[in-house]
């Protein structure tokens, strides 16, 4: 004959069991989603451009970034964060990554967006290689479900330059 407390306890464990057999399918069959997002990011404006008195490059952007994140969004997604960085190479480094935005998409309804903005991050180089320079505008994006593991990922646009001159 089982205590009270004896079966209790054996019910929690069960119940226990339950979810963690619920929450791998929940994160396995998120798996099968596989997401299309798409971007775009047009440098509508370089506002200005100069070196700084400590010989360092900064740039002030106006830029257009319009993304459509729906497909990132199953049941099991908590929220997305994504941001824009800028990558270039220098004769000192292969990939120098400049953050210049981010932001959080709370929900599937918030994950078709477009914002007119300025960089919301300093566009600064450690020296002076960005006149002239060319260089991408990546999208990331870190994808936070409910039960599971984040995953994150990227899409690369190609083809920008910086002008020759400071402004
Ligand atoms: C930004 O891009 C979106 C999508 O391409 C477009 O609908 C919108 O008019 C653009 N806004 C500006 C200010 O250029
Ligand atoms: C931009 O991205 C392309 C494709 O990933 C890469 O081949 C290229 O080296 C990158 N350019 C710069 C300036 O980082």
């Amino acid at each position: 004959m089982h205590s009270f407390g004896y079966r209790a306890n054996a019910l929690v464990t069960f119940a226990v069991t339950i979810l963690a057999v619920m929450c791998s399918l929940a994160s396995l069959s998120d798996n099968f989603n596989v997401p299309t997002p798409t971007a775009d990011v047009k440098v509508l404006n370089i506002n200005w451009f100069q070196k700084q008195p400590n010989g360092n490059d900064e740039v002030s952007l106006t830029l257009n970034i319009s993304a459509d994140l729906s497909s990132m969004f199953t049941w099991n997604t908590k929220q997305v964060f994504v941001f824009v960085a800028a990558e270039y190479e220098t004769a000192q480094n292969a990939l120098n990554q400049v953050s210049l935005w981010d932001g959080i998409i709370p929900s599937k309804e918030h994950a078709k967006f477009w914002i007119h903005t300025t960089n919301k991050y300093r566009f600064i180089d450690q020296g002076s290689n960005l006149r002239g320079k060319d260089f991408n505008l990546t999208l990331h994006w870190h994808v936070m479900p409910k039960t599971g593991k984040m995953f994150a990922d990227k899409i690369v646009m190609t083809g920008y330059r910086l002008p020759e001159e400071y402004r």
